[in-house]
């Protein structure tokens, strides 16, 4: 059975989306590797970046990310990531990190674009399906794909982003903005990918 997305169309969705979801408990319950093994399915079937579990309805802290060639292609300053999972994640912004904005969607909040700003270098912890304790430094569209993520672990949107300057709109109309930001090599793949 295919997980369902939650989405903020939805009033008792949106509540279980704005939680602060719970901490996960090692070793990993049969229920909670589960729960990894569909998100990790999920997360290739929608194509997208990154999906955290109370956008499947399960408010527990759990995120996968994943950045294949295609995605890292079309930003700037971003590197493929294998589909990873994280488990209890959290980030702090880096000593002199700046904030930079970019394009996101989210799986969550349905007809919405914007260019949220993120931090462009994060230190951030968490934990592997093995338990064992990961730390590093993610720079530029990987820390804000990790930013997104993590948000959504503590109840918070890219909406919640987005301020008064920031470009946003429905998603028809920031993709044509979108696509006349890229460049011809950009574009092409874009067409090929989506065509
Ligand atoms: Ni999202």
């Amino acid at each position: 059975m295919g997980l369902k997305i939650f989405t903020t169309d939805d009033k008792s969705e949106e509540l279980l989306l704005r939680q602060h979801a719970e901490p996960v408990q090692f070793p990993l319950s049969a229920q909670a590797k589960a729960l990894i093994r569909e998100m990790k399915i999920k997360a290739i079937e929608l194509g997208g970046v990154g999906l955290a579990a109370p956008q499947v309805g399960v408010s527990l802290q759990i995120i996968v990310i994943h950045i294949d060639s295609f995605s890292a292609s079309i930003r700037k300053n971003a590197h493929t990531v294998p589909l990873t999972v994280l488990i209890n994640p959290e980030y702090d912004p880096e000593p002199g990190a700046k904030l930079f904005e970019d394009w996101e969607g989210c799986f969550s909040v349905c007809d919405l674009m914007g260019k949220p700003k993120r931090h462009d270098r994060i230190r951030y912890r968490g934990y592997n399906e093995a338990g064992e304790r990961i730390e590093d430094t993610a720079v530029g569209f990987f820390a804000r794909v990790l930013q997104h993520e993590i948000d959504h672990i503590r109840g918070t949107l890219m909406v919640d982003r987005l301020d008064e300057g920031s470009v946003r709109g429905p998603r028809a109309k920031m993709m044509e903005q979108r696509l006349a930001e890229l460049s011809d090599e950009q574009r092409r793949m874009w067409e090929e990918r989506f065509r």
